[in-house]
């Protein structure tokens, strides 16, 4: 039996219930001794057990896939359930996303705010003819189903969004994760929206020339989606559409 023990991880957490009448911020430190191949969601729930029942933190996949556990991990977002706490200092901080709802303490409500950005964006396919269950499936080149596929690995963790400056200064800018969402129906041949409906709905400042380009998110993407390089063309497309439109309304 290996008896050596672990390194002793002092984890700080920033704890405050806005539903608790009289409740304050504070930083709360637990000491909690590392276990291999610690994650810091097994360190959540080991200070849930053995320290703090109250403690309150959101996950469901333990996998990367869910998006529910995400957080600030010592100053940075992302998922609590893919980060080792043996690539860390023992001495970690770890505070709720922000911009999202506070539901206490590490958890927050992503829900609301993506439900809101998807009927915004009208995050579906659009087809005018009605759908024929009968009818064969459509066909598409698998290079374009890979590009529609990379796009559509987002699971809306929110770290892009709480790594956002634009979105802490501008509230009802739409984001990485709601250009890349655009990226993504924009390049569907079975989305029948033309150039004009999509400038309709990203080709202002609270789209696409809204992104100030400093690439935040990018850098926190746990699923290292490729946002720089969809918001770049995004804003391209948008820029030719916007200045065809502004040449034929302009008659001089
Ligand atoms: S590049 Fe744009 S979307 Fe990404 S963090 Fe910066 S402002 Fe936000
Ligand atoms: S784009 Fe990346 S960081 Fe943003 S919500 Fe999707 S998976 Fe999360
Ligand atoms: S628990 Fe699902 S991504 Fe972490």
């Amino acid at each position: 039996m290996n008896s050596e023990k672990g390194r002793l991880l002092k984890i700080n957490i920033l704890r405050f219930d806005p539903h608790i009448k009289g409740d304050k911020p504070r930083i709360e430190t637990f000491e909690i001794e590392e276990a291999p191949g610690m994650t810091l969601f097994i360190a959540l729930n080991d200070i849930r057990q053995h320290h703090d029942p109250s403690l309150k933190f959101d996950f469901v996949c333990r996998a990367g896939i869910c998006g529910s556990c995400a957080m600030i991990i010592n100053g940075k977002p992302g998922l609590a359930c893919s980060t080792l706490t043996a690539n860390m200092d023992s001495d970690i901080s770890l505070a709720p996303l922000p911009v999202f709802e506070l539901i206490g303490d590490l958890s927050v409500f992503t829900g609301n705010w993506m439900r809101s950005l998807n009927n915004r964006l009208e995050a579906w396919i659009h087809q005018h003819e009605e759908l024929n269950i009968d009818q064969l499936e459509q066909r598409m080149e698998p290079e374009l189903a890979e590009e529609i596929y990379e796009l559509d690995r987002c699971i809306e963790c929110g770290c892009c969004v709480a790594g956002c400056g634009t979105i802490q200064m501008r509230e009802e800018f739409v984001g990485a994760v709601g250009l890349n969402k655009i990226a993504r129906y924009q390049i569907d041949p079975r989305d029948e929206r033309s150039d004009s409906d999509y400038y309709e709905l990203v080709g202002d400042e609270d789209g696409v020339f809204g992104c100030m380009t400093l690439l935040g998110c990018e850098d926190v993407c746990p699923k290292n989606l490729p946002l720089q390089s969809r918001i770049a063309y995004l804003r391209r497309k948008m820029l030719e559409i916007g200045l065809k439109s502004n040449t034929e309304v302009c008659s001089c």
